[in-house]
């Protein structure tokens, strides 16, 4: 993270400055004439942001609407806070003073969506992304240093996210993801145990095995762990993430055009459990936290597992297999079966899983589901929050029907109305303890920039998974 936030006592005319307020008697800054409190209450009648130009400097002021559930209000300080970014950027503006003058405590949540927005992902590119922030300002007493610590981690970690996300195939192989959960786990100070493919194939891990097989790279299996000495839980909080570094379909091929084309995000949910630990580690959260990651690609090859092989899974479920695109589910019950030995209090899995969760939510929203009422309604509320919402869909028995078999246990399509959730039932079938299934298919990669949000890899997720572990005891 390049950008630094410092404390100031005052502010100072000479340095750019952003504001925040509710209405229009809050706009009390010594530095406006009355022409310009005037021009800036007639603008934002219509608009929510408004600029003064006071070469080379700038003044920034964001409106939050009165009257809206609080957590709306929150969002709208992230937005203005991504609304500031593009202002700055525009100018090439690299210190901002901050102050909030409106009654309630927006600047973290401003700042929060200020530092999303920063990201950039320009690795490949010749010429380099030249504008950076450098620093935000902000004055003592409006935010805690804890506080501003954790903000940077958290950000850090979503951008840890992104960047697994936006590299191709052609750099992140199982392999090498698992590379780079290393030095995340070095850096922020968990463990991590990677399980290669010999390993893998003593384990039995077949649901894991058969999506490898039309490969020429081998899987791993990650095991990453925070385990403080002052964890409030007893059993821990397992997290799996579905890592398929690339998603051809596999024989049941996909097509190209926007089907295949942006598969390599389909190890975003992966991507969101290795950046929580990092933020969890990081911010030394008191949480015993588990990460599950099996990681491959889903190739079509002349080993490649095929529509009507049975699979024995690592729990000993036949598995029928029907469509070899419906490799998520595969990959993801070996995890859930493994995370049966470490007697969980709850796990969360979090996957790219059906394109089904993306015709329910679009990209406005995780498809969410599970057996624990307590925990599902405590993790909608941080979606809220976090505004990394939750739409919760019920797993009816009736959703299981479709995945029986005639000659295995199971089948792994089911039928393709109600996919999402026949997904799910797939999965809770490899489940006995506390669960929670997150279906991010449509919030895990934009095709266009939204707000704090960058085109490419979201890291949707990770600030949802980390301020529920918070909440955790
Ligand atoms: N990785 C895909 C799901 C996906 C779709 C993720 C769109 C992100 C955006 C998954 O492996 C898949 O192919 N699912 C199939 C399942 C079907 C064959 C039952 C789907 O949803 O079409
Ligand atoms: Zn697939
Ligand atoms: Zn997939």
């Amino acid at each position: 993270m390049h950008t630094q936030i410092s404390k100031i006592t005052d502010l100072t005319d000479n340095t750019s400055l952003a504001t925040l307020f509710t209405n229009s008697e809050q706009l009390t800054l010594a530095s406006l004439s009355s022409n310009e409190s005037g021009y800036i209450k007639k603008k934002l009648e219509n608009d929510d942001i408004c600029t003064l130009n006071k070469y080379p400097n700038i003044l920034f002021f964001g409106k939050i609407e009165d009257g809206k559930e609080e957590h709306l209000q929150i969002e709208a300080a992230r937005v203005a806070g991504a609304k500031l970014f593009d202002v700055l950027k525009a100018d090439k503006i690299k210190t901002i003073q901050i102050k909030n003058l409106s009654d309630s405590n927006f600047l973290p949540a401003f700042i929060e969506g200020l530092l999303l927005a920063c990201y950039t992902f320009d690795k490949y590119k010749k010429e380099k992304e030249e504008y950076l922030l450098d620093e935000i300002k902000v004055l003592d007493g409006e935010i805690s240093d804890n506080k501003i610590k954790e903000l940077l981690t958290l950000t850090e970690a979503v951008f840890y996210a992104r960047n697994l996300v936006n590299e191709p195939l052609s750099y992140l192989t199982a392999t090498q993801f698992s590379t780079e959960i290393e030095r995340m786990a070095k850096e922020a100070g968990f463990s991590l145990e990677v399980f290669n493919k010999q390993k893998i194939e003593t384990l039995k891990m077949g649901g894991l095995l058969a999506v490898n097989k039309g490969s020429i790279d081998p899987p791993t299996f990650n095991i990453l762990e925070w385990k403080p000495q002052n964890a409030t839980n007893k059993k821990p909080v397992v997290l799996v993430g579905k890592g398929v570094v690339f998603d051809t379909g596999g024989l049941s091929l996909k097509p190209t055009a926007k089907s295949m084309d942006f598969m390599k995000s389909d190890m975003a949910g992966a991507a969101v459990v290795a950046a929580t630990l990092y933020a969890v580690a990081k911010n030394n959260l008191p949480v015993h936290v588990v990460g599950l990651i099996p990681a491959t690609d889903n190739r079509p090859d002349g080993n490649a597992y095929a529509p009507g092989d049975i699979i024995t899974m690592f729990d000993g479920t036949t598995v029928e297999i029907m469509n070899t695109d419906a490799e998520g589910r595969m990959i993801l019950a070996d995890a859930l079966s493994y995370a049966k030995k470490y007697s969980p209090e709850l796990v969360i899995d979090i996957a790219t899983l059906t394109g089904s969760a993306v015709s329910i939510a679009s990209s406005h929203a995780i498809v969410g589901m599970g057996n624990s009422e307590k925990y599902i309604e405590k993790i909608k509320l941080t979606g809220d929050e976090t505004f990394e919402r939750i739409i919760e869909v019920p797993l009816w028995e009736e959703f299981a029907k479709p995945l029986k078999s005639k000659i295995a246990d199971l089948n792994n399509l089911g039928s393709r109305e109600g996919q999402t959730t026949i997904a799910g039932k797939f999965l809770e079938h490899f489940t006995n303890y506390n669960w929670i299934h997150l279906d991010a298919a449509g919030v895990s990669f934009l095709f266009e920039k939204d707000n704090y949000r960058p085109e490419g890899g979201t890291g949707f997720g990770t600030r949802l998974l980390y301020n529920f572990l918070k909440k955790i005891d």
